[in-house]
């Protein structure tokens, strides 16, 4: 495992782009803002207004990837995230409620058939096996990488599982939701190694990150 040491800066994994929207003004309200904004330049790292904190900017998934292996000491990425791809060698210390959203299954509003072998579309495809298996719903799972709510139109599934946030992406595609699976917002992660070599440091950020997501 790749833990940074004291000299070097801390890493911190930044979900590029509606979380990262959301996160900018958190960091900000903490004096840990980026010296440079992310968002209107090309680069993939940022030195933070606060000596010694870098900031590294990836997709979710790759969040999870660099924080567990301590290529980046900690995170913030979407708990849809850390369910599909798995959060051991993280902790959790913080939920800071932004991006709030579910995770759920839906289809025709016939609903399902009791006793057939679904097809079903997701880009949570651990998280949608092991929802189904739970049930002891048999199911074959297809992973897509975006516009889910095509599959059951077109045929190509029966549901899927997914993102509900508003509900209108699901009702213009003529879908109802079925189950809740999970609640799904923003976390801060830290590695556990990291915890322990990096402790005040990042003990400091999630007390200040925690302050101005309460208040906010
Ligand atoms: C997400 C999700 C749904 C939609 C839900 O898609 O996959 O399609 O948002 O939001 P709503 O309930 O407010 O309509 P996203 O916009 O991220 O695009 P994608 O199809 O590429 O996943």
């Amino acid at each position: 495992m790749n833990t940074q040491s004291d000299d070097q800066p801390l890493t911190i994994a930044l979900t590029k782009g509606r979380i990262l929207q959301d996160t900018l003004p958190l960091l900000a309200r903490c004096g840990l803002n980026p010296v440079e904004d992310p968002e209107k330049s090309r680069r993939l790292i940022f030195e933070s207004k606060r000596p010694g904190i870098r900031f590294v900017l990836l997709r979710g998934a790759d969040v999870v990837t660099y924080v567990r292996q301590g290529a980046a000491d900690a995170g913030v990425v979407g708990k849809d995230m850390l369910l599909e791809y798995g959060a051991a060698g993280l902790y959790e210390p913080l939920d800071l409620g932004l991006a709030k959203c579910s995770l759920q299954t839906a289809g025709f509003a016939a609903g399902r058939k009791d006793g057939t072998r679904l097809r079903v579309a997701s880009k949570f495809v651990n998280v949608a096996r092991s929802f189904y298996a739970a049930k002891g719903v048999q199911a074959d799972i297809i992973k897509l990488y975006g516009a889910m709510e095509l599959a059951p139109m077109l045929g190509l599934v029966d549901e899927i599982v997914d993102i509900v946030d508003t509900g209108n992406t699901l009702r213009a595609n003529g879908l109802v939701p079925f189950e809740h699976i999970a609640d799904i917002s923003t976390r801060f992660v830290v590695n556990k190694a990291a915890m322990r070599t990096r402790h005040a440091l990042l003990t400091d950020i999630i007390g200040s990150l925690g302050a101005v997501s309460e208040s906010s």
